[in-house]
């Protein structure tokens, strides 16, 4: 699998994706909302190339980036322009070693919390959902059931009766289930059944 995020790394260069509609839609929230907050702290969980810790970044978060693989943290440290890279701290570490997070008012996982492991994801959501204040935002996506990589036992696969269990003390400002045909960022024919998620902790 190493060797395969760093190709999807490549392929997600190369096509030059935007950041994440859900962190997009999120932001969007944040700007109208004024912030009585000290520490504007995001964190991103899985944060492989950084597109959307740069997005973060460039609205003036300070960002904990958050991923396994070193080739990820690489790149961002990389290709960080000068003038952000006191707001940003990297952190290389598995979902499944998360034990604590600072309390930060924005969580993105853009595709990435379904790769922790199922025996770890509920102490991860735990530890995800304490770190979030009053009002802060989850942005991200989970994967249903149908989804052609269920057969994965390393991956964790929810229905739309969990999601609305883990999201029960938050005000789901958008959760839609899409379920298609399609292909991988590196071209591999695949069905999605994904979750696009933002969330409001009430
Ligand atoms: C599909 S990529 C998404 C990357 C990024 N969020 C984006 O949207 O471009 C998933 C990322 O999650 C990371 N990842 C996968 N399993 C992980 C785990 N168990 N712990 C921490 N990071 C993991 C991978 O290394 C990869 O960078």
């Amino acid at each position: 699998m190493n060797n395969s995020w760093n190709t999807h790394y490549q392929n997600f260069d190369q096509k030059k994706y935007p950041p994440a509609a859900t962190l997009v839609k999120t932001l969007e929230f944040l700007k109208k909302t004024p912030l009585d907050i000290k520490n504007k702290l995001a964190i991103d969980l899985g944060c492989g190339n950084g597109i959307d810790t740069f997005a973060m970044l460039q609205e003036q978060w300070n960002v904990l980036a958050i991923d396994k693989q070193n080739d990820s943290l690489l790149r961002i440290k990389g290709n960080i322009p000068a003038e952000h890279k006191d707001q940003l701290q990297l952190d290389l570490r598995a979902f499944e070693n998360i034990d604590t997070l600072p309390d930060a008012y924005l969580i993105n996982a853009t595709f990435s919390l379904p790769f922790c492991h199922p025996d770890h994801f509920e102490k991860l959501w735990h530890v995800i959902s304490s770190a979030i204040p009053k009002n802060g935002f989850f942005s991200g996506h989970l994967f249903g059931h149908n989804d052609s990589w269920n057969p994965n036992p390393e991956m964790t696969f929810h229905t739309s009766k969990k999601i609305n269990e883990l999201f029960k003390g938050y005000h789901l400002h958008f959760n839609k289930e899409i379920e298609k045909q399609g292909t991988t960022v590196s071209g591999k024919t695949k069905h999605w059944h994904v979750f696009h998620i933002v969330a409001q902790k009430k």
